[in-house]
């Protein structure tokens, strides 16, 4: 990851939260992910960001995180042109 400022970081929402296994990783990496940007995204079915952005201020305390994107599971199945359209908004929005 040492060659990367920005790390965009996403999961489903599992029990309105990031599944447990992203809390090994960002605990893990704790090292690698200080001083980077990291923008956070979700795929759920009602939570939305479910709390992504601050949670993982507060597993990488040493980070700078970014505005996340919530998308629903199923419309990334069912609804691909306009989860395109909201990525790609969403990411311009970011300044990319
Ligand atoms: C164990 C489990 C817990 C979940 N909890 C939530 C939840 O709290 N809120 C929510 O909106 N969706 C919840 N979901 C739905 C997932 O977010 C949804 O299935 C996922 O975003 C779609 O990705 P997938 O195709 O990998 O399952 C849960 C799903 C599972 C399997």
């Amino acid at each position: 990851m040492s060659q990367y400022f920005t790390i965009f970081i996403g999961a489903p929402v599992w029990w309105g939260d990031w599944p447990m296994i992203m809390y090994t990783f960002f605990e893990n990496n704790a090292d690698r992910l200080a001083g980077k940007t990291l923008v956070p995204f979700s795929t759920h079915e009602g939570s939305g960001l479910s709390g992504f952005d601050k949670k993982l201020s507060s597993a990488c305390p040493d980070a700078t995180v970014s505005d996340g994107l919530a998308i629903r599971g199923n419309d990334c199945q069912n609804d691909q042109e306009s989860v395109r359209k909201k990525v790609s908004e969403w990411i311009a929005g970011l300044g990319y």
